[in-house]
């Protein structure tokens, strides 16, 4: 799955370790929407296709994938060897799971040994994976930049006209 603009490649990549993480994921994929930005939402699975997830990690740059938002859940080894096959900086999402709450997917990713970090949001959080990552890009694109800002700007005023605040 590609989006959005057809024919924009994409620059973000968004995986999951299943498709029961597309819930989540999704989210990641409607904000990288709303800020216009190209991504491309796919399965790579730590446990189930591990030679597919070296390949994804080595051929995500020169296919022109900046940063990887990874999510998984359980023992959730994705992020974190994708980290660790790529430069690319990985942005991990712990999922909420059934038995552990997504404490066991959050302490499998946040915990990460010296020298291959993840950038690990908060459980389930796939909105602030993906302005993270527009915040990594933006840093380079200035149309971005302002569009992050607008958004901020927007996030801002819906909590100084929410009527409780007067
Ligand atoms: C992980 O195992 C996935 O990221 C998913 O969160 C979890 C459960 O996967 P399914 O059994 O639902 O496919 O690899």
């Amino acid at each position: 799955m590609a989006g959005p603009g057809a024919g924009a490649a994409p620059i973000v990549g968004v995986v999951g370790g299943s498709r029961s993480d597309f819930l989540v994921l999704e989210q990641a994929t409607a904000m990288l929407a709303q800020l216009e930005v190209p991504f491309e939402l796919r399965v790579v699975s730590a446990h189930r296709s591990p030679d597919h997830l070296y390949r994804y990690a080595e051929e995500a740059p020169g296919r022109g994938i900046r940063v990887i938002i990874a999510g998984a859940g359980g023992a959730a080894h994705l992020p974190g060897m994708l980290a660790a096959k790529t430069t690319l900086p990985v942005i991990g999402i712990p999922m909420p799971t059934k038995h552990l709450d997504g404490l066991d997917s959050l302490l499998s990713i946040v915990q990460m040994p010296r020298g291959i970090p993840v950038a690990t949001v908060a459980i389930g959080n796939g909105e602030n994976a993906a302005l993270l990552a527009v915040e990594i890009l933006a840093l380079g694109d200035t149309a971005l930049a302002d569009r992050l800002a607008a958004y901020r700007a927007d996030l801002t005023r819906m909590v100084m006209d929410d009527p409780s605040n007067a």
